[in-house]
């Protein structure tokens, strides 16, 4: 090579492009994780990645960081390209001082936070991080809070998704909560606020680091993480999935593909699901993958709060939210964690004007002290909030049950719905039949001769009068009723008809959701 500058250049990048060097590199992968250039590599369309800030050096002193080598200051950043389309990503380093976040990391990750909204193009996480940097002390924690404030700002703009990939500790979780979907990798992933030997010493709870913030505990049992993937590969490649289902940005149309199941296709099967007896069970997420376009179903928090189902999910090509009721669980009741994934999942589709499609079959809320005490009502509320305040085209399909406060949640007309359909086995009432009659006919059923009798036929007779579509059909709380074989079809023609519905809401800074 004869220019000696562009030698240079070279040989700057190749030892950049070392990050920690070939022992820390080996300990990663044998650890079954790949480095951060590897997983941009495999995340975005081939030869597409663009790096940003490959020469980043950390200015840290203390603690004897002074003159350490951190190569790209143990993040990797920049732009590419996820089916043609742009996407910003930040992939933080293990092998470089742990992953861990000085100033200089964090303005990287900042600069590409500018450039993704400036842009309205998506941002990706790669997190796998020791956290602040703690030789840098407070310019770590500062430059926390400075990602977070653009991660708050980027809400609702730019689709923004965290991949946890290894550990993510501290304060250091934070940025993910704050961002759309977090997706965890089984095995290596780790996100607490206080770890196993903090709470050993405050609590004396013990506890591994995995039990207490592994994918498992933090999918199912906290509901903070949102998708579950085996390993790296697994994770980088539902990134990938996901991302199909989201727009660019709040203003753009989210992707419609082509598809080859057609949108009229009867399901037969739909007939004879519901069981006639009410209190008998069915899983909802058959009705759900026969509905949709086939294959294109992605459920999102599948093991947290499975009394409601959400996920992505296409009808005759367009991308939707899908929302359901799980009679299998619980009796597909609302309680809290249930509101919680249903309210977020309201909002995301909203943002992104992903169409809602809710398909109800409640009891009501949960009952009980554990409920009550622990705020059903503030957290219930957030349900009737994110349905009401949705502007997107909002589609309901009543299969059975939708009783009380739970059926005017689940997307009733009332809050907004625009499209309003029930099966023939819809149940619409304040309550179900047997409470109905116990409370209205007491007195008669005290006094009757036979009172289980007269129970019995009470009951009969407010099912007859109330439990079924038609009262809340022949009020216009129902727009039709329909034959479930054509629950597809007939939701794909109102998808169509309302594509282009526009709502608006009135100006103001902001509204108080109930938290
Ligand atoms: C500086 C760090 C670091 C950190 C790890 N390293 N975490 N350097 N600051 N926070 C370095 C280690 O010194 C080590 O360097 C290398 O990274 C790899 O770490 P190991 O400990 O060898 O790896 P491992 O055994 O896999 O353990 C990983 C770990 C552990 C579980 C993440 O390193 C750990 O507990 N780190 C501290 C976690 C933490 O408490 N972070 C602060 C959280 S508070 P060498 O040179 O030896 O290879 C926080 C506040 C944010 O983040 C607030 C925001 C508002």
């Amino acid at each position: 090579m004869t220019n000696p500058r562009l030698k240079e250049l070279r040989q700057r990048l190749a030892q950049i492009h070392q990050m920690g060097g070939p022992e820390r590199v080996e300990r990663q992968h044998q650890a079954g994780k790949w480095t951060a250039r590897e997983r941009i590599a495999y995340l975005l369309d081939p030869g597409t990645f663009e790096e940003i800030g490959a020469h980043i050096r950390h200015r840290g002193q203390g603690l004897g960081l002074s003159g350490v080598e951190a190569p790209a200051d143990g993040v990797v950043t920049g732009f590419g390209r996820i089916e043609g389309r742009v996407v910003y990503v930040y992939a933080q380093d293990f092998t470089v001082l742990g992953g861990s976040l000085g100033e200089m990391h964090a303005a990287k990750i900042q600069r590409i936070q500018d450039l993704a909204m400036a842009s309205g193009a998506p941002i990706i996480g790669l997190n796998d991080s020791g956290g602040a940097r703690i030789q840098e002390g407070v310019d770590s924690l500062n430059g926390y809070g400075e990602i977070f404030k653009r991660n708050t700002w980027a809400s609702g703009v730019i689709p923004q998704i965290t991949v946890i990939m290894g550990p993510s500790a501290g304060g250091a979780v934070y940025s993910p909560a704050l961002t759309d979907l977090i997706i965890m990798v089984r095995g290596t992933a780790q996100m607490f606020i206080t770890g196993p030997q903090v709470i050993q010493a405050v609590t004396g709870e013990t506890v591994t680091a995995e039990a207490l913030g592994g994918a498992e505990a933090q999918m199912a049992r906290a509901g903070v993480a949102h998708l579950l993937a085996d390993d790296d590969q697994a994770a980088l490649t539902l990134v990938r999935r996901v991302l199909g289902y989201l727009p660019n940005n709040y203003l753009e149309e989210p992707p419609v593909v082509a598809s080859d199941d057609p949108p009229n296709r009867i399901v037969p099967a739909l007939r004879d699901l519901v069981p006639l007896d009410p209190a008998k069970p069915y899983d909802v997420l058959t009705v759900i993958q026969a509905v949709v376009d086939q294959g294109s179903w992605l459920e999102v928090q599948p093991t947290f709060a499975p009394n409601v189902v959400v996920g992505f999910a296409r009808l005759g090509g367009h991308p939707v939210g899908v929302l359901a009721n799980q009679p299998r669980v619980l009796a597909g009741t609302l309680d809290i964690d249930g509101s919680d994934k249903l309210a977020r999942f309201v909002r995301l589709c909203d943002a992104f004007n992903l169409p809602l499609i809710t398909l109800v079959d409640t009891p009501g809320y949960l009952p009980g002290t554990a409920q009550e005490y622990g705020g059903i009502i503030r957290h219930g509320a957030k349900v009737l909030y994110a349905y009401a305040e949705a502007v997107v085209p909002k589609l309901t399909v009543i299969l059975r049950k939708a009783y009380g406060g739970a059926y005017l949640a689940m997307c009733s007309r009332s809050l907004g719905a625009d499209l309003v359909l029930a099966w023939p086995t819809a149940e619409i009432a304040v309550m179900g039949p047997e409470g109905a009659a116990n409370i209205i006919f007491r007195e008669e059923i005290g006094q009757a001769a036979d009172p289980e009798a007269a129970r019995a036929a009470k009951v009969q007779e407010y099912r007859e009068r109330f439990a079924h579509p038609y009262v809340a059909a022949a009020r216009g709380y129902v727009d039709a009723v329909i034959d479930p074989a054509e629950t597809r079809l007939r939701l794909v023609a109102g998808l169509m008809a309302l594509y282009n519905k526009h709502e608006a809401r009135p100006p103001r800074r902001h509204g108080n959701i109930p938290l």
